[in-house]
């Protein structure tokens, strides 16, 4: 029997819609973040009347609802009302003002941004949002680069709400005072899910993703407990969804305690964060890490400029930096003759 037919041939999947298990599926009802939702929709309630709406920074440690809280209200918006756009971007993947204004011209369904600045595609978004109101969310603040289109919507848009996400609050310490007086934040902490809310959302998506009956009591049981501990729900998704992967390794039909605790060993490796949102330079030098694990950072940098890395050193660091904090990679200090240098590696469980 070929590899194939032997692995095929054990019959069907232990997960009946393997989606459902993805980090960016949106489940059709978001329990424990009721409130939060509403809130989201009192700040764009003043758009349906004519009026501007409130902005909002969201913030909250990773893994507990912020980006799907606020997806799941801007879907709601977009089913109820034509009048009002609806933009959402996240910047670590548009991570300067040009990038931004480009994918928000895309968004409103403008298909002739090539060839144009900055200044001429902020005209074409200033003609086309201020016939009606818009909603903006940028997910990830943190990450961009430069201010400029904030400064630029909130000067020249008329009627619109401005959500912000990240998990830092202190973002807004160094925020410039000239964005800071006229964006008049208000501020919602998404705080962690209780160890019951996180077992009873986890609970919920079994039924969209697993054929019933395949968890054993004490695995689900197990998994939900250390998702609890762990009080991220994103953690907890990988632990089912490699729970399934590791049972469907040994053609199980059921996903048992042993299933759980490999699932669990891996945890450690895992990026909390989805490599898809990087931009293209972080997703270069992210290449760059994996490929020459354990490298000093200074040697990095050389083989990043050989391979037609552009920007400085500084700018280098900062980048593998904010690889490390959102654990994409890890880095450690070392002291050695020559001083004291960063070693860079990837994750153990990154091929
Ligand atoms: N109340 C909930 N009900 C169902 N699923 C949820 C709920 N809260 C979070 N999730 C799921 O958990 C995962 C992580 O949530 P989300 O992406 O919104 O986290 P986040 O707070 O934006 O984290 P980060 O700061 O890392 O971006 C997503 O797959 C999301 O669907
Ligand atoms: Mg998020």
């Amino acid at each position: 029997m070929g590899t194939f037919d032997d692995i095929l041939g054990h019959g069907e999947s232990l997960v009946k819609n393997e989606d459902a298990l993805d980090f960016e599926f949106i489940p059709k009802i978001l329990p424990h973040r009721e409130k939060e939702q509403r809130y989201l929709a009192t700040c764009i309630k003043p758009l349906f009347m004519e009026r501007t709406g409130r902005n909002l920074l969201i913030h909250g440690p990773p893994g507990i609802g912020k980006t799907v809280a606020t997806k799941h209200v801007l879907k709601e918006l977009e089913d109820k009302t034509d009048d009002i756009h609806v933009i959402y971007l996240n910047c670590w993947q548009k991570n300067t003002s040009y990038k931004i204004v480009v994918e928000i011209c895309d968004q409103l369904g403008f298909k002739f941004s090539q060839n144009k600045n900055t200044d001429e595609l902020f005209k074409v978004i200033a003609q086309i949002v201020n016939k009606k109101a818009a909603v903006f969310a940028f997910d990830e603040i943190d990450k961009v680069e430069d201010l400029d289109f904030l400064y630029r919507l909130l000067e020249n848009i008329y009627k619109k709400t401005i959500f912000l996400i990240t998990n830092y609050k202190s973002w807004l310490d160094d925020l410039d005072e000239r964005i800071r007086s006229r964006l008049t934040l208000e501020l919602v902490e998404f705080k962690p899910y209780n160890a019951l809310e996180v077992k009873a959302i986890l609970k919920d998506r079994l039924k969209y993703a697993f054929v019933p009956g395949v968890w054993e009591d004490d695995a689900l049981e197990l998994a939900a407990n250390k998702s609890a501990e762990i009080k991220d729900v994103r953690s907890g998704l990988f632990i089912l969804k490699e729970s399934a992967f590791q049972a469907e390794l040994t053609a199980s039909r059921k996903i048992q305690r042993g299933d759980v605790e490999k699932a669990i060993s891996k945890l450690d490796n895992f990026t909390i964060k989805n490599s898809e949102d990087l931009e293209e330079e972080m997703q270069f030098i992210y290449g760059l890490v994996k490929e020459n694990s354990g490298k000093k950072i200074g040697d990095l940098f050389e083989i990043y400029q050989q391979n037609e890395g552009k920007s400085s050193y500084k700018t280098f660091q900062r980048k593998i930096e904010k690889l490390s904090e959102n654990k994409f990679i890890s880095t450690k200090k070392q002291t050695g003759a020559g001083g004291n240098t960063t070693i860079v590696e990837k994750k153990l469980t990154d091929f």
